[in-house]
Formats: structure tokens, sequence, C-alpha cells
């Protein structure tokens, strides 16, 4: 094994400002989007959106919580047990929230509460209960609305709430209680306005990827032949939970053959002198998702074979995130990555055909399995459509997509040895913006040789 420097993430240039706390959005980005929003419901409809659910991980031991993103979307509040309404138009306030009381004993335990209080103090709800009293209030909410829009199917305990609520008013019709008669999905209309992400939003997501470009860059820095998958893991969860950030997917460690495998989470294999190991690691931070992917030389140098496959990703990467314009649609990336890859294949002897015909028959496919991108935001696989009808949505300013082609050349017997066991696949984060593609997560290593230089740095 080389020795090797220390390679320091306080020498990397990318600042990143500390955080004060949770919460960074500043509330009034909240209540701009509930405005936007309370004038799509208008004044006879009311919209209704739980919190996530505490999971439990094992017996009584519960994951660490992560409120809904849709509910987080409109309120910036993190706690569970809570349900948040937007009524427009309602004379006692238009934005009610639902939550835990205040409680000195569970506190104790499970860490501090706003409570009521704290919902209109912290918060700027304008009205606001304990959740205890939901039963009591909501349908009263309700009367007075001809249209709900709420997201069925995300949480059947409260679907099954809400369908009670209804019920109970419905049984008081003939006494001229008025009840909704319409049923509109919210996620529809709320997950538009997701898609397009605001300057505050832009810039927690550059924040997000700035600290996984920081991750990548100490853990490729210390990848030599012998260690194992896990270790260089531990290098990302490191690097993220310096910056208050998490995994906003589980790290894929792949050496060698686990490269290929698409969504391989293992990460217990020995990294092996001459292999490729693929990393595909990002963080989120205050409720913004990154999401980058490097390939490199598990020794610090490629091989010919393992370089030409590496161009020809490379390019078409490249070639991807250039057609990431406003006026192109959702497919042209994914197009150019296709072209060039099949063009690529084929020079290196793994196709056989003209191009055309093998992007007609999707011979690609073989090798180059899954699509060039997908929307990034609160979520990693971020909400929004991506067809409007039958045709591909056209790509607009404040979209945010991954830009991810790869190849993949398992250990089929069709396949010369040289190419087996080689899997790339390079991911970038690409902002729409009027003035072109802003790869949110610049500064990292990607063209070969300076994958190269910083593996020996
Ligand atoms: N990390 C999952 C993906 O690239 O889509
Ligand atoms: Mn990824
Ligand atoms: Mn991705």
């Amino acid at each position: 094994m080389r020795q090797k420097k220390t390679h320091s993430p306080a020498n990397l240039s990318l600042s990143i400002e500390r955080a004060a706390g949770p919460n960074q959005m500043k509330i009034e980005e909240f209540s701009k989007r509930r405005r936007t929003l309370m004038r799509m419901v208008g004044d006879d409809g009311i919209a209704i959106l739980p919190s996530a659910p505490v999971r439990t991980r094992s017996r009584d031991v519960a994951y660490r919580y992560r409120q809904d993103s849709d509910f987080y979307y409109l309120t910036g509040f993190a706690e569970p047990d809570s349900v948040a309404v937007l009524a427009p138009g309602r004379a006692n306030g238009e934005y009610i929230i639902f939550c835990r009381d205040k409680d000195p004993l569970r506190e104790q335990w499970d860490g501090s509460r706003a409570g009521p209080n704290g919902a209109l103090e912290n918060f700027a709800a304008d009205d606001a209960f304990p959740i205890d009293d939901i039963d009591d209030i909501l349908p009263g909410l309700l009367e007075t609305r001809s249209r709900v829009y709420y997201t069925m199917g995300a949480y059947a305990d409260f679907d099954h709430r809400i369908t009670e609520w209804v019920k109970a008013l419905r049984h008081r019709e003939s006494s001229g209680i008025h009840t909704p008669h319409e049923f509109i999905a919210l996620d529809h209309i709320l997950h538009d306005m997701r898609l397009y992400k605001s300057r505050a939003e832009i810039s927690a997501m550059r924040k997000a990827a700035k600290i996984a470009v920081r991750a990548h860059t100490r853990a490729i820095a210390a990848v030599r032949p012998g260690m194992f998958e896990y270790e260089i893991e531990a290098e990302y969860i490191h690097e993220f939970r310096r910056h208050d950030a998490t995994i906003s997917y589980a790290p894929i460690v792949g050496g060698g053959v686990n490269a290929c495998t698409l969504h391989y989470v293992e990460n217990n294999a020995e990294l092996k002198d001459g292999d490729l190991l693929l990393i595909d690691a990002g963080c989120e931070c205050d409720y913004y998702a990154s999401d980058i992917t490097r390939t490199m030389p598990v020794n610090g140098r490629f091989t010919g074979e393992q370089r030409a496959v590496y161009e020809i990703v490379l390019e078409a990467q490249l070639a991807a995130i250039e057609k990431t314009v406003k006026g192109n649609h959702w497919n042209d990336p994914h197009d150019a990555a296709v072209r060039i890859i099949t063009k690529g294949l084929r020079k290196i002897g793994l196709l056989d055909g003209t191009v055309p015909r093998l992007i007609k028959d999707q011979a690609y496919q073989e090798f180059f399995m899954h699509r060039t991108g997908h929307w990034i935001g609160m979520d990693v696989h971020d909400v929004g459509d991506y067809k409007v009808g039958d045709e591909w949505r056209f790509l607009e300013p404040g979209m945010v997509t991954t830009v991810e082609p790869g190849v993949y050349i398992t250990g089929d017997s069709h396949i010369p040895r040289k190419w087996r066991n080689i899997g790339v696949r390079i991911e970038d984060d690409v902002a729409v913006t009027n003035s072109g593609p802003d790869v949110l997560s610049k500064g990292l290593a990607k063209e070969a040789d300076e994958i190269e230089s910083l593996m020996a740095s």
C-alpha cells in the first residue's frame, strides 16, 4: 500500500457557512408558499396535510425523525403528530396548526416541543390547537367548505380519519349542515410548485452539494487497495455530520463487480488492486438533498480499458449537462447520453451494428439500463411530472435534475475478459437557469486525470 498524506478537508477551498441551528429557510419563504397554494385552493376549499409518523427501527426504538417533505415545504415545522390546515379566508386565521401540547415529562425524554403557543409565535401559524383536540375542531373547519385538497394514499391511518370526519358531517346533512362534495389531489398542485425551486431553495441545494463535494474529495483521496468499502462509507458519514447534514440515501460504495449493481448498499467487500470503485453518495441538509457519483481506480491509476469506458461515460455526461437548458425537453439530455454511449461502445467493440440501428433497438440497454437523471430537491428522487400529457416536459429555470449516465459491464461470458467488471457512473446535480446549466456539485474532480491526481495527493 502506498504511503499517503492525509487530505484534510480543512485544506479544501470550498467554504460552507456553519448553520446557526435547524430551519435555515426563512419563515417568510414558507408563508409565501402557503399564500401561493391558498390562491389555488380558493375561499370554498381547504387543504389538509398530516406530518410524517415516527417510524420504528426495531421494537421500541425509532428511526431519527424526518418530517414529510410536503408538510415541511409549507410549514417549516419538524414535529410528528402535527396537522397543518389551510383555510383561505377563515376569519379566525387561515393557517392552522394542530400539534403536540407542551408536556415537561415527555420533553425530558424526547426533547422540546413547540406546543400550540410556539406554533403561533415561531412558525407564523394564525391559530393553533393541541393535536388531541383535532376530532372536535376539524369537522367544523370542513363544514363550510366545498372542496378538500388532500393527498390520498400517503398515510392510510390519516386517510381513514378524514373519511370519518366527512362521514360524521354527512350524517348531519339533514339538519342543514354543508359538507364538502369534492376531493382534489393536493400532491398534484404542490408537487408542481416544488418542481420550480426558488433562490432560497437553490442556495440550500448548493449547500447540500458543497458538503457532498467535500465528502467525495475526502473519500476519493483516502481510497487504497486492501481497505473495505465500509471504511470509505465512513468518510462520507464523518464529513456529512461535520456540517449538520445526514445521508440523503444509503451510500453506494461498490468495488469491482459491485460497481455494476445499481443499488448496491452492502458496502462490506475488500477493495482490490486493479478494480474500479463506484461511489454514489449524497447528503441532506436543511431538508434539501444532493446526489453525486464518482468512479475511480482502487490503486489510483485507470487501466487502458477502464479509462476507455470512463471517457465514454464522461463525454456522455458532459454532453447531457450541455443539453440541460431551458427550452429543451426532459428527454434531450438522455438522448444525448444514449447517442454518445452507443457510439463509444461500438468503437470499443462491445456493440456491433450501425449507431442509428443500435439506438433504435436500444442495444445500449445491456450496458446502460437506467435513465440519465431524475428531479432532485427535498426528496432525492424529487416530485414533479416528467411528461405533460404524452409529451416530455420542457426544461424551465428553477428545475433541478441529476445528470448521471453510466456503463456497467458484468462478467457475462460473451464479453472479452478485459472489459469485465467495469462499472462507471458519473453524477452531478444541475439547475436549469436563464443562463445555461448550473452544476451545483461543481468543484469535484471529474476528468480521469483529476481523479488520479486527487488519489495521489
Ligand atoms: N442515488 C440514487 C440515484 O442516483 O438515483
Ligand atoms: Mn446517485
Ligand atoms: Mn441520482
